[in-house]
């Protein structure tokens, strides 16, 4: 049985203020659903300190576990702060950073070797799909991104349509369905029925409390990767409550 995920990344999105929302989600994270926050880097130590029942993760780090890369934060880092996940792959990093599959490859084992769970971000773009190429997009960035020993604890994969991402516009169930079936046929081809079966599933892009039931309910859906809807506990807390 896959524990349900409400995961929220903040991107850069927070100053220290933005803490108090975590104590307006800690209710709701005493549910069955895990709750989960990425905060910008200058608030993971904060919030693992302040959140009670919170995880806490990064949006990034760096391949290596430390050296001469001015600007950069390890995994190594987050896990000593508090962090238990780290975000990667997003889409923005992807086109902002000029990340490929094979750096996220590296950053992914770097987080595992530290003993954090990996968000691992998948998506295509608006063209891609209109083309008929999502599912080999996916398929080559799940083959691509994820190094050998993934298990259901180290391992979250969210499937974020790059053209929903803050945008209003979601796929229908079943396109969300098609992604989330073919993702969990791939883990369980690659890494065997047990461990395919046990990661966790997300869906990512304009989740709000208005269509979270209706995504939640979708087959393989195991819960969301939220960004502007996780930044307040009042859009946060239907969410989170949609899982619970
Ligand atoms: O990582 C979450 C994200 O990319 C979705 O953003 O604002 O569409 O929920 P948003």
């Amino acid at each position: 049985m896959r524990k349900k995920l409400a995961a929220g990344n903040w991107k850069m999105n927070g100053l220290s203020e933005a803490l108090s929302e975590l104590s307006g989600m800690e209710e709701a994270a005493k549910g069955d659903a895990e709750v989960l926050i990425c905060p910008p880097a200058t608030l993971v130590a904060a919030a693992a300190g302040a959140a009670s029942g919170i995880a806490i993760g990064g949006q990034d780090c760096h391949a290596a576990a430390s050296g001469a890369h001015t600007g950069d934060i390890s995994a190594t880092m987050l896990k000593d702060v508090g962090a238990s996940y780290v975000i990667l792959g997003h889409s923005e990093r992807r086109t902002d950073h000029d990340e490929h599959d094979e750096d996220v490859r590296a950053k992914c084992a770097a987080a595992w070797e530290a003993g954090l769970s990996v968000v691992l971000c998948v998506g295509e773009s608006l063209d891609e799909r209109e083309a008929s190429n999502t599912l080999d997009i996916i398929g080559g960035q799940l083959a691509g991104s994820i190094p050998d020993g993934a298990t259901g604890h180290n391992l979250v994969v969210a499937y974020e349509p790059i053209w929903a991402i803050g945008t209003g516009k979601v796929p229908t169930n079943d396109q969300i369905g098609e992604v989330h079936d073919f993702m969990r046929a791939r883990l369980e081809k690659r890494f065997g029925e047990g461990v395919g079966r046990s990661v966790r599933l997300l869906y990512g892009g304009s989740v709000k409390p208005g269509n979270a039931s209706e995504i939640f309910a979708v087959s393989n859906v195991d819960g969301a990767l939220v960004g502007g809807a996780s930044l307040k506990a009042s859009d946060f807390v239907p969410i989170i409550e949609a899982l619970n």
